[in-house]
C-alpha cells in the first residue's frame, strides 16, 4: 500500500484521506453532526479513562532489534481455528448509521475486502443477516448484549450462528450505559432515534413481546425494557454455553480475578481486556495497563485480546508485547466510515496493516510470534 501511494505520487496523486491514523478524529469531527460527535467521540465522565487509554500506549516505548532478517513479514495469527491476516479485528460499534447511512453494511464490505474479521454489535443498525450478506465470505463474530429476556438472547445467538458468525463476544462492562456528558448535553441517545435496534425489530422473539397495535414509540419502549440486563451475574453464564457451541469471549474484563473466574466456570473460551474505550466507568485503569495481570492470571493458552486506545501499528506491537493475541480496532474505522463509507473503512484498515507490517520490519520481528516482552523499554529507562 505504501508503495502504491508513492508510485501514484510520481504522477501527482495523493491519498484522499489522511494516512496518520491519529489525524482521522479531527477530520471526522468536521463532517459529523453534533449528535454523532457526542456519541462516537465522547467518553464517560471527565474523560480521564479515555486519556489514560492513550497515555498507556504513548508512555511505553519500543526498543527495536537490528539485523534479524525482516525482509518478509508474517502478520498472521490464529484464533479459534480462524487464520487472521493480522492480529486485528474490528471492535463492535453500535448504531453505525449515526455516521453513515450504509453503516455496518459498508463496514462489513471493507472488512471482507481486507480480510479482517468484523465483530458485529448487537446494537447494529442493519440486521445481522443483512450484514452477513454484505460480508459475504468475510470472517465475522457476533457481540452479544445479553437481553433481559432469555428467549431474545437465545434467538439472537442462534440467528448469529445460522448467519455464519463464528464466535460470540459477550460484553459484560455495560450493565447500563456510563455517565456520558456529551450525549447528555445533546439529550441524544441514538437508539431512541431508531438507530441500532435492527436486530431487535427483525427478531421473532422480540416481536412476540410487542402489542398488536404497536407504533414506533412502543417498539423503542419495548427495546428499552429488553436491550440490557443489569441483573446478569456469573451464574447465568453456563446457560449461554447450552445455547451455542461457538467459542465465547467475555469483553470488558479488567480484574485478574474476574478473568480467572470466567475460565474456572468453564463457560468461556477467551477474554477481551477492555474499558469500552473509556465510555463506561470513568477513572478506570487503562485497558493496556490491566492486560499483563490478566494474561498472568489465565496463562499462555487462553486467547486474550485487548482494545481501548489502539491507533497505530506500534500500538499493536505494544499490545502483543504485553501479552495480547490480537487487538480490537475501534473508533478509527468509524472515522473512516464517516469520511468515505466502505472506501474510508478500507483505507483505515489498509493504513493500519501497512503501518503494522513496517513496524514489524523495523522492530526486527519477522512474525507476530517474535513480538515478546523484551521489545519494550524497561520502566527504568523512562
Ligand atoms: C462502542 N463499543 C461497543 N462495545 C460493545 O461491546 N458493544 C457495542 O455495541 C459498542 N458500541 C460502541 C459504540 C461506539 C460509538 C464506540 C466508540 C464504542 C466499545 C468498542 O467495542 C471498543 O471497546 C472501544 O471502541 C475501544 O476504544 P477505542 O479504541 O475505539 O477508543
Ligand atoms: C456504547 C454501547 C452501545 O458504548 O456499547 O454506546
Amino acid at each position: 500500500m505504501v508503495r502504491e501511494i508513492y508510485l501514484a505520487g510520481t504522477t501527482g496523486g495523493t491519498p484522499a484521506l489522511p494516512t496518520d491514523l491519529t489525524a482521522l478524529e479531527e477530520r471526522a469531527r468536521a463532517v459529523l453532526t453534533p449528535a454523532a460527535v457526542g456519541y462516537v467521540l465522547g467518553d464517560a465522565g471527565t474523560g480521564e479513562t479515555g486519556r489514560a487509554n492513550r497515555r498507556a500506549f504513548t508512555r511505553r516505548q519500543l526498543v527495536p532489534r537490528m539485523l534479524r532478517g525482516a525482509a518478509r513479514r508474517d502478520l498472521g495469527v490464529s484464533l479459534f481455528g480462524l487464520r487472521l491476516p493480522a492480529p486485528v479485528l474490528l471492535a463492535p460499534i453500535a448504531a453505525q448509521t449515526v455516521v453513515h447511512a450504509e453503516g455496518e453494511l459498508a463496514t462489513a464490505g471493507a472488512a471482507a475486502e481486507v480480510g479482517v474479521p468484523l465483530v458485529l454489535s448487537t446494537g447494529s443498525s442493519h440486521s445481522l443477516e443483512d450484514v452477513a450478506a454484505a460480508a459475504g465470505a468475510g470472517p465475522r463474530w457476533f457481540q452479544l448484549y445479553w437481553p433481559s429476556d432469555r428467549e431474545v438472547a437465545a434467538s439472537l445467538v442462534r440467528r448469529a450462528e445460522r448467519s455464519g458468525y463464528t464466535a460470540i463476544v459477550l460484553t459484560v462492562d455495560a450493565p447500563t450505559f456510563g455517565y456520558r456528558p456529551t450525549d447528555l448535553d445533546n439529550g441524544h441517545l441514538p437508539f431512541l432515534h431508531g438507530h441500532g435496534i435492527a436486530n431487535f425489530t427483525s427478531d421473532p422473539a422480540f416481536r412476540a413481546g410487542l402489542p398488536a397495535d404497536h407504533d414506533g414509540a412502543a417498539v423503542v419502549g419495548h427495546w428499552a425494557r429488553v436491550f440490557a440486563n443489569p441483573a446478569l451475574d456469573w451464574d447465568d453464564l453456563p446457560w449461554l454455553r447450552t445455547v451455542t457451541s461457538l467459542p465465547i469471549l467475555l469483553k470488558g474484563v479488567l480484574h485478574p480475578e474476574d478473568a480467572r473466574r470466567a475460565l474456572d466456570l468453564g463457560a468461556v473460551d477467551g477474554l477481551v481486556v477492555s474499558n469500552h474505550g473509556g465510555r463506561q466507568l470513568d477513572g478506570t485503569v487503562a485497558a493496556l495497563d490491566a492486560l499483563p495481570a490478566v494474561r498472568a492470571a489465565v496463562g499462555d493458552d487462553v486467547p486474550v485480546l485487548v482494545d481501548s486506545g489502539v491507533r497505530t501499528g506500534s500500538d499493536v506491537l505494544k499490545a502483543l508485547a504485553l501479552g495480547a493475541d490480537a487487538v480490537l480496532y475501534g473508533r478509527p474505522y468509524l472515522y473512516g466510515l464517516a469520511l468515505d463509507g466502505q472506501a474510508g473503512v478500507a483505507h483505515v484498515l489498509r493504513c493500519l496493516l501497512a503501518d503494522l507490517d513496517l513496524a514489524l520490519a523495523l522492530a526486527g520481528c519477522p512474525s507476530t510470534a517474535d513480538v515478546t516482552a523484551d521489545l519494550l523499554a524497561p520502566p527504568s529507562w523512562g
